[in-house]
Formats: C-alpha cells, sequence, structure tokens
C-alpha cells in the first residue's frame, strides 16, 4: 500500500516584525490585553511594493528543495494554499512554480482560509495515493496584512503575514498520512469574510471609502465555533484510530488563540509540552501555521512519531489529520 509521506519541511517568515507595542500606537489596546486574550507576542509583515504571497512562498519552496537536495524540475504537482494570493486570478501557485523553475509542475490554489493547508495536504495525499504522482508540493501561506484594517483593533491583533511548504512523496513503510476528517459548514460565513472584491461586490470607490475589502469578523463567535469543533474532530480522529493522549507525540494546531488550542490539548488529553506553539512569534497567519509550526519543531521530531494536525477557519472550514512522522530530523 502506498502512503503520502511528509518528506521535507520549510517554514519562512518575512523580516519585518510589528510587536504588541506598536500596535498600542496604532489602536486602542495593550500589551497585556492581547498577550493574555490571545498569546500573541508580535507577528511578521511583508513590506516593499509589489511583493506579494509569493514572495514569502518561493524562499519556504527553495530551502525545501535544497533540504531535499532535489530540483524544481522534479516537482509534479504543487498545491497552494492561500486566501491572499497574489492575484485573484491566475493562481498563486502557478506563479511560484514559474519564479522557481518548477517546469514539469501543473499547479493551483486552494481557498479554505485557514484550514487551507489541511485540505491541501488532504489533496496531495491523494495524489501521492494514487500511485502517479511522486514529488508534491503543498504551500500554506499568507499575506494578511494586505486584507487587515490596521484601524479594528478586534482583528488587526491576532494575524500576521508568514508560511511554509511540505514536500509529499510516497513510501511502503509503516508512516505517513494515514486518516483525516476534514468539515466545511458555510453558514459560518456571515462571521468570518471578505465583504468586497468579489463577484458580488467587486471593487469599487463606494467597496473602498466603506473599508469592505478588510477582514470582517465576528471574533466571540468565531472563538466559540472553533474551541467545540477543532477538539471534536481531534478528539473524534484519535477515537476512531484507538490512539489515547499517551500515543500522541505532538499535536500541531492552528496558531489563532492560545486559547483555542489549549482547549483543544485538553480534550485530547495532551500536556502543554506535546502541543507545537509558537503563536507569540507570528499570529494568526492563516494557511502558513501549520507548515510555520512543523518548520520551527522539526528538529524535535523522530521517525514514527504520531502527529495530529487541526485547524479552523474562515467557511467555516475546520478538520484534522493523522500521520506517523517519516524521519528523524536532520541534525
Ligand atoms: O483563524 C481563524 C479563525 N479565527 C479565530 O479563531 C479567532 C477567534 N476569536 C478570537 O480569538 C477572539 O475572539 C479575539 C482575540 C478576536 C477577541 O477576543 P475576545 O476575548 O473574544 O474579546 P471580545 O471581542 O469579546 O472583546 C472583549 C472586550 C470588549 O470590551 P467590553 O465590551 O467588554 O468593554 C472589546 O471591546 O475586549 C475589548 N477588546 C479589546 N481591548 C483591548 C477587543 N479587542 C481589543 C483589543 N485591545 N485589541
Amino acid at each position: 500500500m502506498i502512503r503520502a509521506a511528509i518528506t521535507a519541511v520549510q517554514g519562512y517568515v518575512p523580516d519585518d516584525v510589528l510587536t504588541n507595542f506598536d500596535l498600542e500606537k496604532m489602536v486602542d489596546t495593550n500589551d497585556e490585553w492581547i498577550r493574555t486574550r490571545t498569546g500573541i507576542e508580535e507577528r511578521h509583515i511583508l513590506k516593499g511594493e509589489g511583493k506579494g504571497a509569493s514572495d514569502i512562498a518561493i524562499p519556504a519552496v527553495e530551502g525545501l528543495l535544497k533540504k531535499r537536495g532535489i530540483k524544481a524540475s522534479e516537482i509534479d504537482l504543487l498545491i497552494c494554499a492561500t486566501v491572499t494570493g497574489d492575484y485573484v486570478f491566475p493562481a498563486t501557485a502557478n506563479i511560484i512554480c514559474d519564479k522557481i523553475g518548477a517546469v514539469n509542475a501543473w499547479s493551483y490554489d486552494i481557498s479554505a482560509a485557514c484550514s487551507g493547508f489541511l485540505y491541501a495536504l488532504e489533496t496531495g495525499r491523494r495524489f501521492i495515493e494514487s500511485g502517479q504522482y511522486k514529488k508534491v508540493v503543498i504551500i500554506g501561506v499568507d499575506k494578511m496584512s494586505s486584507i487587515i484594517d490596521y484601524t479594528d483593533r478586534a482583528t488587526c491583533i491576532i494575524f500576521g503575514d508568514g508560511g511554509g511548504a511540505i514536500l509529499l512523496e510516497p513510501t511502503t513503510e509503516d508512516v505517513g498520512i494515514i486518516d483525516s476528517i476534514l468539515k466545511s459548514d458555510g453558514s459560518g460565513f456571515e462571521y468570518l469574510h471578505q465583504k468586497a472584491g468579489g463577484s458580488v461586490l467587486p471593487p469599487s470607490r463606494e467597496t473602498v471609502d466603506q473599508r469592505l475589502h478588510y477582514v470582517y469578523q465576528e471574533g466571540t463567535t468565531v472563538f466559540k465555533f472553533a474551541v467545540t469543533n477543532m477538539a471534536e474532530v481531534s478528539y473524534q480522529l484519535m477515537e476512531r484510530n484507538h490512539l489515547t493522549g499517551d500515543d500522541i507525540a505532538w499535536l500541531v494546531p492552528h496558531q489563532a488563540n492560545k486559547r483555542i488550542i489549549d482547549a483543544t490539548a485538553n480534550r485530547m488529553g495532551l500536556p502543554a509540552e506535546r502541543v507545537m506553539l509558537n503563536i507569540q512569534r507570528y499570529g494568526n497567519t492563516t494557511a502558513g501555521t501549520l507548515p510555520l509550526c512543523l518548520s520551527d519543531y522539526e528538529s524535535k521530531l523522530k521517525k514514527g512519531d504520531n502527529l495530529i494536525l487541526a485547524a479552523f477557519g474562515g467557511g467555516f472550514t475546520w478538520g484534522a489529520i493523522y500521520l506517523k512522522w517519516a524521519y528523524d530530523s536532520p541534525a
């Protein structure tokens, strides 16, 4: 049986840092409120004209290829999860392939907000399992600063820019992606969306004046759905694979709010030492959070470790993936 295994991972965040103290000067907030309500201390922001999500993804993919020692021309398929693509069309994945020289790959984007990386990983997994694809690159990336209203204190404090990439390859060993539960519920639309810029409300002077091109979020409602659903799917995935908290080496949770992460870990019976956490440094990078976690914690991962990746986000979309880590990390 062919399974899809993650064989390399690389994260990337831009250099510029926006701290809670910087935000204190921009909106009516304070470091203590942000830290205690979200766990965030700073986030990275991509600055410079003409730069988009691909400028975060490209260094991540290039680092990935270097680590694995393969050429871009060896990639068969590249999937990019993002809601802040460089353009409305074409797909950012196409732009990335062109710039890195992935001349033999076909490529497309997936839009599932904060669950984007999970959706793309599940999709890529199935291409590998088909036996027809040998090297699939999955990217989760967002330049959230391009759609954040920095006068809205309830929303601007949680988001940041960043992302990462993983390589999927086939394996017949007892490692790789084993099971998944993925969900969506479009009735959650009203609580988290971007009002203008799509075909319903194309950009106009009015939409810009009314600030409709920014993220609209009813934080408290999203929080309640996230806490319940992210924990529930993670628990279900454990149950149906006969796993207890003791069997899980790492929870890899979407980094939207530390309180959501703690609730999920609690439901799974996991101590904090086995929960990946980097929200304090990056905030919520939407599709970028999971590959950034894997990248930051790569050196601690061992072959055969049971990992559960879990996310919740706009759509609503949510889910969890269970995998066995496929390699001992390089020194
Ligand atoms: O990633 C995809 C999905 N997104 C999420 O998972 C985000 C989920 N939501 C959240 O993480 C939280 O709802 C937020 C961090 C966005 C907000 O935290 P909260 O604890 O839900 O705050 P709240 O909106 O209920 O506001 C509580 C109070 C309010 O004041 P009053 O009405 O109690 O006087 C707000 O006006 O905190 C106030 N407030 C702030 N105060 C200082 C809201 N934002 C701020 C702020 N600084 N930045």
